[in-house]
């Protein structure tokens, strides 16, 4: 059972394979949160929650100073009724008091997981729930704390739904999920970027403060991912609690950490309050989207381990959800706005040489788009570029042996467009202000279902066509005259939230009517890669930043949450567009192996060497696949503390290992160092796929593989081992 009640102590536990998270009904009302952490399997209450009259924490109860929601471990605290930490929720009601007083009524274990509304969640099957009503009499409000247990995986998802019930209610603030934790001895993990700088690691000891990882841009972004990990002192990879969290949603969140007077922490994850709110009507429910927690007792590589299974098992759905992914050429590297059919032909055929799989046609394929100022929202093909338009390009190119594929940006609408003359309110805006242009774009209102509606109409008319294989779903600006011409005055706050529900409803529309089409999603690289939209789009392009350097860090850290399967990463050209560096293009494929494979560069203009190169780099890639987009995989050296990387990916059944090395900067005097491999078969041998050479399986974890000391800035190798005979 993943649930369990005991009447007799009030505490519910739930229980993954490996851990365990036990709450407490105190005084009949109120929800306290007693542990998380490895599995205990009898639990009779050895860490019983003390009490204690502490100075300036408010009583419920007069006859008891020992009882103060300012120091009790709470599951959903609030603010109002004595807790002074970071509250969970802030309701206010038509008085306009944001006095709030939940208390525990009842729960049920439910056999299954509730679909969420109207956004993307995690599923599988017999996902026991658990939900707990809370109510507060005074104002009417009902609020239910769902918790799922998805056992295989080491995950419990957290979600809350507010119900009005009596009378109008405005929600100021409405988390997902918060957890007391009574100790404070954890750094804190969180990831940070920028536009072609997706995803840092950044980790930092906690003294009392609250440390706050969020985005107001109406957008996850790479400024700050919705994860946060609290990791032991001491922890690393591979030693030491990890409690991570992650956020199923792709606009604005907030995230935070507190320590609090007497060193406990408290975590919280959810939507963003600020600048938003949400009206409920006598009756009305509110659904927040889901959060997802995850406990590893021996570090990083744990954690990640639990989160690509989670990824890989409940998140991705749909035809692509365990198909390998096509390699691709994008020609948007190659030619940007500039290119002919003859072009396209053209490079499409190099590809093609090279075993390519897949063409896609990236942006200033439709009507005037010579540069990134006009036409979007026009989903009509450029007949000067195209004159024979995209359905005879696709012909062409299926003909050829590839399949096709094109690039939209379906949110955005542009001043220079057909769209905008026709109807400027479909633009996101406020009265009487004027427009904030971001790469020259507006964004259109999604919280207005006429436009929703426009956007899977005009994209339909092109994936109505039958040629198209595969989409590119880009978004290339954040938020800004946050605002909806078809709200209500009193709803404006909620055009943010509303956004995503559009976006949400168009992508479901979409990958449902399309079940074939392989979706990815980019926001300038992984300016969205999140939960949400992995719900509908089973892969993400990782950063706009093709530099192999660049790359080995933004997807280190990418693999903190995500697999592999869904990390988009290219082969670019030299000096790199991004950063100006020139690498070698072995190392340039080392790198973009690790996710997703696919050039971006033209193609026509290598040398006969380059292109035999290549050719044997996706030969090779096709051998791999599997192992890389369905293996598990181990990072060994992070780059963002040494001047190498490295990773390992092995197969399921651990026949296959493929382990990546890169250094950065050759240096003076350098150690001859070793790397030792992960998650191989201690019991069994393997053979070196390049020198025949057989080594065991321990030797290549205890041991290790020797370094070359070579003479060569961003020098490169992989290894690929194949399991030999059994060892006796
Ligand atoms: C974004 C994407 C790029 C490319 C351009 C096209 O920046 O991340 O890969 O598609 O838009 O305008």
């Amino acid at each position: 059972m993943a649930i369990v009640f005991n009447e007799i102590t009030q505490k519910i536990k739930l229980s993954t394979k490996n851990t365990s998270y036990i709450m407490e009904i105190v005084k009949d009302e109120f929800l306290a949160h007693v542990y998380w952490g490895k599995k205990i399997d009898d639990y009779y209450g050895s860490n019983k929650i003390m009490y204690r009259d502490r100075g300036f924490s408010p009583n419920i109860f007069e006859e008891d100073r020992t009882f103060s929601l300012d120091t009790l471990p709470q599951e959903y605290p609030q603010y109002g009724n004595g807790d002074y930490r970071p509250c969970a929720f802030q309701v206010s009601n038509d008085e306009n008091s944001t006095y709030n007083d939940l208390r525990y009524v009842r729960h049920e274990i439910l056999s299954e997981k509730p679909k969420i509304l109207g956004l993307p969640s995690s599923y599988g099957e017999n996902i026991q729930t658990l939900k707990i009503t809370m109510l507060d009499k005074i104002i009417g409000l009902e609020v239910n704390l769902y918790y799922s247990v998805f056992e295989d995986c080491d995950v419990i998802t957290r979600r809350a739904t507010f119900k009005a019930l009596k009378n109008e209610l405005t929600l100021n603030k409405m988390l997902s999920a918060s957890i007391d934790f009574r100790r404070d001895d954890f750094d804190l993990i969180s990831l940070y970027g920028a536009h072609n700088n997706d995803r840092n690691i950044d980790r930092r000891e906690l003294t009392s403060a609250t440390y706050v990882v969020e985005s107001t841009r109406g957008a996850s972004s790479m400024h700050q991912s919705p994860f946060l990990a609290l990791i032991s002192k001491d922890g690393n990879e591979n030693y030491g609690d990890v409690y991570a969290m992650q956020f199923v949603y792709s606009g604005s969140f907030h995230s935070s950490v507190h320590v609090d007077q007497y060193r406990n922490i408290r975590m919280q994850m959810g939507l963003q309050p600020f600048d938003s709110n949400w009206i409920l009507n006598a009756g009305e429910i509110f659904e927040t989207p889901e959060v997802v927690l995850t406990y590893s007792d021996t570090g990083l590589e744990k954690m990640s381990s639990q989160l690509h299974q989670f990824v890989r098992q409940h998140i991705l759905r749909g035809e692509w959800k365990d198909k390998p992914r096509p390699t691709l050429i994008n020609n948007w590297e190659a030619t940007y706005f500039d290119f002919t059919e003859e072009k396209l032909l053209d490079l499409a055929q190099e590809a093609k040489d090279v075993g390519i799989e897949l063409f896609v046609l990236d942006d200033g394929w439709f009507k005037n788009r010579n540069s990134d100022g006009t036409s979007l929202g026009d989903w009509i093909v450029d007949t000067k570029k195209l004159p024979h338009g995209v359905e005879w390009l696709a012909d062409k190119i299926n003909e050829m042996g590839l399949k096709f594929g094109i690039w939209f940006e379906p949110e955005m609408i542009s001043e220079d467009s057909d769209l905008y003359r026709a109807h400027p309110e479909y633009a996101m805006q406020v009265k009487n202000r004027e427009h904030i242009y971001g790469r020259g774009q507006f964004v259109l209102d999604l919280a207005n279902n006429e436009v929703c509606d426009y956007v899977i109409n005009s994209i339909s008319e092109v994936l109505d066509t039958g040629k198209i294989d595969y989409v590119k779903w880009d978004m290339n600006r954040h938020i800004t005259n946050i605002g909806s011409l078809h709200l209500n005055i009193k709803n404006q706050r909620e055009t943010m939230h509303r956004y995503m529900l559009g976006l949400y409803k168009i992508t479901d529309t979409l990958v449902t009517k399309y079940p074939k089409i392989l979706f990815e999603s980019c926001s300038s690289g992984g300016g969205r890669f999140d939960l949400g939209l992995l719900c509908y789009m089973p892969q993400t392009w990782a950063s706009d930043n093709t530099d192999a350097v660049c790359r080995s860090k933004i997807q280190y850290a990418t693999s903190y949450m995500y697999p592999s399967l869904v990390t988009g990463s290219h082969v670019s050209v030299c000096p790199n567009h991004q950063v100006g560096r020139v690498t070698p293009l072995n190392t340039r494929f080392n790198i973009a192996m690790c996710g997703n494979l696919g050039y971006e560069l033209d193609l026509t203009l290598l040398n006969e060497g380059e292109k035999a190169e290549i050719k044997s780099q996706v030969e090779f890639y096709k051998e791999v696949r599997d192992l890389i987009q369905f293996g598990d995989y181990f990072r060994l050296i992070n780059p963002f503390e040494r001047n190498e990387y490295a990773v390992n990916f092995v197969s399921e059944n651990q026949e296959e290992v493929l382990a990546i090395y890169m250094k950065v900067l050759s240096e003076p005097a350098a150690p001859f160092h070793i790397l030792k491999l992960r998650g191989l078969d201690e019991n069994s041998l393997y053979k070196d796929y390049e020198t025949g050479e057989i080594y065991s399986g321990q030797e290549l974890m205890y041991a290790g593989i020797s370094i070359a000391n070579v003479k060569q800035d961003f020098y490169s190798r992989y290894w690929y081992f194949k399991k030999h005979l059994p060892k006796r």
